[in-house]
């Protein structure tokens, strides 16, 4: 049977390069996406929207007709520096990064329950156990999509069905806005990171390693800055 895929976030960054990877590799791929994408291929199918809008769950209700999934990987996230004298942007974060997630992991894993198979990624990142005084609102929906992920990943490999929580450090697209960015990699070597976790289905999974004991430096000249 052909191996079916659902990329949310696709049309530019990690997303549109794991797309062009699994098409290479023979899957079906649906992408859902803010934008266009610039991708034209027999097993792709495209829709642009918004995760944050209130159609998004019936478009996805209306994908999941078309056939089961064993792959799902939610790539959205958008950051924006705080401005504390306008803070409309900060629920969107939010919004966008976690609650959107969330609306899609209740799509589609309650059919891949079902099925008793199937593997939902999340891309999450190392900011997920930082304080942030530039960005709260990106490091707080990080946080909250990383717990979230592994409780339920712990729920669901008893039922057949994977989760994965990936943490990546600095990826080269145009979210990576930081004037310093110790590692960074390149958008292919982030999908080999996805292709490794698509084989093992670890609960989860960081990457680049080397960021680990940095972003714990990090933690405590946090702490100390904030006695
Ligand atoms: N790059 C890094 O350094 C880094 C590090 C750690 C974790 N991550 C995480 O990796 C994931 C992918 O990021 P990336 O670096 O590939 O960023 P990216 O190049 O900006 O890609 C994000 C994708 O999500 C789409 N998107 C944004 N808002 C959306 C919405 N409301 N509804 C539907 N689609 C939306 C974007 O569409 P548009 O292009 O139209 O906006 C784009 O296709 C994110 O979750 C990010 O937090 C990135």
């Amino acid at each position: 049977m052909q191996r079916k895929a659902l990329l949310v976030g696709n049309s530019d960054g990690i997303g549109l390069a794991a797309t062009k990877r699994l098409l290479a590799a023979g899957w079906d791929v649906i992408g859902v996406s803010k934008s266009l994408s610039p991708i034209i291929h027999k097993n792709y199918q495209h829709r642009v929207a918004d995760v944050s809008e209130s159609e998004y769950p019936e478009l996805l209700t209306g994908l999941l007709q078309e056939g089961p999934l064993a792959l799902c990987v939610y790539f959205v996230g958008i950051g924006e520096l705080l401005d504390p004298q306008d803070m409309s942007v900060e629920a969107k974060i939010i919004d966008v990064n976690l609650t959107g997630m969330v609306r899609t992991a209740a799509a589609v894993i309650p059919r891949m329950v079902q099925r008793g198979q199937g593997h939902f990624i999340g891309i999450s990142s190392l900011a997920d156990e930082l304080l942030s005084a530039e960005a709260p609102a990106y490091n707080a929906s990080k946080s909250g999509f990383s717990n979230y992920l592994g409780g339920l990943a712990l729920a669901l490999k008893p039922k057949g069905v994977y989760v994965t929580n990936v943490r990546f450090g600095f990826v080269d697209t145009k979210m990576a806005k930081s004037d310093v960015k110790p590692f960074m990699m390149s958008v292919e070597r982030a999908v080999d990171h996805l292709q490794a976790c698509m084989k093992k289905k670890p609960a989860r999974y960081t990457a680049p390693k080397i960021m680990i004991p940095l972003v714990k430096i990090l933690k405590l000249m946090t702490k100390l800055r904030g006695k």
